[in-house]
């Protein structure tokens, strides 16, 4: 039986935003502030560039800031890296860490993810670890073998409810306009909660599990009513306030 735990509407800007960008997140403070309060934590993960501009748009609102990676040292000869404790000291609370464009275009293993994980729990970030299958691995019938897979390699071994959140993104979804079934959706999920209460316990049976590719608000409410799904990573309809906003009002 899964535990009942607050959701999280999480937003992944990618490569977008400047600093006029700013004016989305006041007004999505705006919206939080409004008579209809969600009942879900609503976070957003800007380029690390804005991460202290948003901070301090976000300061007093019920918005989190994170970051979309991080290294996984502290400090050192990295050009162009950020560590997680960079991350924190900018304002952030969170990381994005094992996002399926920085293992497809930075070759990011397994190995790597959970190393940057650890850093995380080091900084005192959560990481939100992601997770997902590609279309010839779903048309192959190897979904739940790759998702199983992929956490017990990024999964660091002292993950808690309270350090972790597992995101779930078939890569065939995202950007592009398709999402799997809702039947499909719980099937996986439903494997990703098993395997987590197997490996971490109780830990595991609270853990947050977002589902994230093409959510936008039209179909937020049906695929956040999923069982096991505590939440949405989402990409492009987290840019603007008012797609942000339909679907965070999918748990109002
Ligand atoms: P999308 O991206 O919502 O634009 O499909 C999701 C993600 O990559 O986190």
């Amino acid at each position: 039986m899964a535990a009942r735990v607050k959701a999280l509407v999480a937003g992944n800007w990618k490569m977008n935003g400047v600093r006029a960008s700013k004016k989305e997140v006041t007004a999505l403070a705006r919206k939080l502030a409004g008579k209809t309060k969600p009942a879900c934590d609503v976070l957003i993960c800007p380029p690390a560039t804005l991460v202290t501009t948003l901070k301090e748009v976000a300061k007093g609102r019920k918005i989190a800031i994170g970051g979309q990676d991080c290294h996984a040292k502290q400090s050192g000869a990295h050009t162009g890296d950020i560590s997680a404790e960079m991350l924190k000291d900018a304002g952030a609370a969170y990381v994005i860490v094992g996002h399926s464009e920085r293992r497809a275009d930075h070759g990011e293993t397994d190995k790597i993810v959970r190393a940057k994980a650890e850093a995380a729990y080091r900084a005192g970030l959560v990481a939100i670890i992601c997770v997902g299958e590609t279309e010839d691995e779903r048309d192959a019938g190897q979904t739940l073998k790759v998702i199983r897979t992929q956490l017990k390699g990024s999964l660091p071994d002292g993950a808690t409810a309270k350090t972790t959140v597992v995101a779930y993104e078939p890569v065939w979804a995202i950007g592009t306009g398709r999402t799997p079934t809702s039947d499909d959706v719980a099937k996986v999920h439903a494997a990703i909660r098993k395997a987590l209460e197997k490996r971490f316990g109780a830990e595991g049976t609270k853990m947050r599990i977002l589902y994230g590719g093409s959510v936008k608000p039209s179909n937020a409410s049906e695929l956040m009513a999923v069982p096991n799904v505590n939440g949405a990573l989402v990409g492009g309809a987290s840019l603007k306030a008012d797609d942000f906003w339909g679907i965070i009002s999918a748990y109002a």
